[in-house]
């Protein structure tokens, strides 16, 4: 409550004003079931409106049950009755009316059935009926919270605790938030690496055959799924060049732009399409494109691009072939890239990349963390792009079988999917949106998570079904995710900047109603590596330095780990 110090100021102003009365009214404030503490107003399709006792809210602050303390707040519940039904609604917006009155904007998130002692059960969302104006208007108790956040029996997981109580948890619905996909923002050291390592495993110990693919960049993952996951990094990826399509490929072996660029493209392709079919059965594959995830020869390629240079005659045509064999000479040679670009990667190994990937089956590691901190950065956005297509891909091609849902989670998303359309990179953009757009249709979720979602491309963030948000200190993220949020969940916006560490607001899909959550204390072994180190504790250690100094120069010049 310490986050809202303005209202507090405002409220505590005007129960001083209204001591005598509120000090008449005691056992309003420490009676075990709360009376009326407004009225409603207005009842209107842009938001309906209340008018609660300033003095009756005040008074309230102090009530045993923090629930109740809350009621009438921006950000808080309050309820109305309707015939035998409950409806809760969240509070928007909050002024001063006429002396001793304030007014507030609601919105109604869902309705419970009421029974005879007036108790709230069987907690829907949506509402069938609302009030008439005239209707009193009752804070929410801890009690009503319980029956709000009732586990219903649709598979769900428990995150943490919902403010403002101690007890009641907080609970996301798995299918709900993985079938929309869903977003985990933040500031820098917010929590949300820890938050999302939780949500994993918790998935993971709800669904051990689940499949999972998360994208580290930072290589944080790994110690946090040592013990539930399959750890990828550039040792042991493996990733086939010949699994990359076209765009891919111009992205890795194209080095000029504008219309250059389109004649090396056209150059490639033609050079490309020949090293795919080059010896192949083609009564096996049917129709072969520059696309297709066939095997081929590096060598192939290479002769075709030398064969095609030798049947030109003037020497300056020979450029745009130069340039691509050039380009790829480096890429074979540079051990760098010996995770892609290998001569023992001409295997057709799809099969066995996809199922140990995708963990299928998944010998009770669902998730898959692919490092990608080393691999080198001119690649990495086509390497996130290829795994990222080989999820959707997949999702297609199989959609005869028997269905096997991906869930594909995306840290630092705002790098993959910028704002900036001219920036290099497009292939990884493309495919994200698309998932974004039709992957739920396919049965493959997206998660992305960000600490920048103003430069994030317009339009995910709305695709996102379920908004994690964490805090955000910035203006324009703050604007990005007003949009992208529910009506319901607008009186949780003022507290976004306010939130402290671990704490978040949910919305959407994932959730009963838009809660406010403080996340549990998660186990140090499932933690990403990500803490913050403590300069005053490791400022006072010293020895080894000469081993420490020569082991990380052993490291940095063999580009080894
Ligand atoms: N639920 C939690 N349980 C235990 N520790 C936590 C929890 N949430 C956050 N922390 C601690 O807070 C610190 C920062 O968390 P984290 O790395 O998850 O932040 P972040 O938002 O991902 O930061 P960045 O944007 O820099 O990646 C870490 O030291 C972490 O151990
Ligand atoms: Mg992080």
């Amino acid at each position: 409550m310490d986050d809202r110090p303005n209202l507090r100021e405002f409220l505590n102003e005007v129960s001083s004003f209204q001591e005598d009365e509120a000090a008449a009214t005691p056992a309003k404030a420490a009676g075990p079931a709360p009376s009326a503490i407004g009225t409603v107003v207005e009842i209107a399709g842009s938001g309906s409106q209340i008018r609660l006792d300033a003095s009756v809210v005040a008074a309230m602050q102090s009530h045993a049950d923090h629930s109740v303390a809350m009621s009438g707040q921006v950000g808080s519940q309050i309820k109305t009755v309707v015939g035998n039904s409950w409806l809760i609604a969240n509070v928007r917006t909050l002024r001063a009316g006429e002396p001793g009155e304030l007014v507030a904007y609601v919105d109604f998130l869902g309705e419970g059935t009421r029974d005879s002692a007036g108790k709230m059960s069987n907690f829907r969302r949506g509402v069938t009926r609302y009030p008439i104006p005239g209707a009193e208007v009752l804070p929410v108790s801890t009690d009503d919270m319980r029956a709000i956040f009732a586990a219903s029996d649709d598979p769900h997981i428990e995150i943490g605790t919902v403010y403002p109580t101690d007890d009641i948890r907080g609970t996301l619905y798995v299918d709900s938030m993985l079938g929309k996909h869903f977003a985990v923002l933040g500031s820098t050291g917010t929590g949300k690496s820890t938050a999302v390592s939780l949500i994993l495993h918790r998935i993971s110990e709800l669904s051990p055959e689940g499949h999972i693919v998360m994208i580290d960049p930072h290589g944080e993952y790994s110690a946090a799924f040592k013990g539930c996951g399959e750890l990828f990094n550039v040792d042991n990826l493996q990733l086939p060049y010949w699994l990359m399509n076209f765009e891919e490929h111009c992205e890795v072996l194209l080095t000029t732009q504008d219309a250059e660029r389109q004649r090396d493209a056209d150059i490639l392709a033609k050079c490309l399409l020949g090293a795919r079919i080059k010896g192949k059965d083609m009564s096996q594959y049917g129709k072969v494109t520059v696309d297709s995830p066939i095997p081929y020869l590096l060598t192939d390629l290479n002769a075709i691009i030398v064969n095609e240079m030798g049947k030109l005659d003037r020497a300056g045509d020979t450029l745009p072939f130069q340039r691509i064999k050039t380009k790829l000479d480096e890429l074979r040679v540079d051990p760098r890239y010996t995770f892609m670009f290998s001569g023992m990667l001409v295997s057709d190994s799809m099969g066995s990349f996809v199922a140990k990937l995708f963990r299928l089956p998944s010998q009770g590691r669902p998730i898959s963390i692919v490092d990608v901190s080393g691999v080198p950065s001119e690649v990495t956005s086509v390497v996130v792009s290829v795994l990222a297509r080989m999820v959707f891909d997949y999702a297609i091609w199989s959609r005869t079988e028997a269905q096997r849902p991906l869930l594909l989670v995306c840290e630092e998303a705002h790098r993959y999917v910028p704002k900036d359309e001219t920036a290099g990179g497009q292939a990884v953009r493309k495919i994200l949106e698309r998932i974004a757009k039709e992957g739920r249709k396919y049965g493959v979720s997206l998660g992305l998570i960000t600490q920048r979602p103003s430069d994030l491309a317009e339009g995910v963030l709305s695709q996102c079904g379920t908004i994690i948000s964490m805090r955000l200190n910035n203006d324009r993220d703050q604007a990005c995710v007003r949009a992208a949020m529910p009506e319901g969940a607008r009186g949780f916006l003022d507290a976004i900047p306010a939130l402290r560490n671990r704490e978040c607001i949910v919305c959407g899909e994932g959730v009963a109603i838009p809660i406010r959550v403080r996340f549990d204390d998660l186990e140090p072994e499932k933690r990403p590596a990500s803490s913050d180190p403590s300069f005053a504790r490791l400022w006072r250690e010293t020895g080894d330095e000469a081993g420490i100094i020569s082991r990380t120069i052993k490291r940095w010049r063999g580009h080894g780990r």
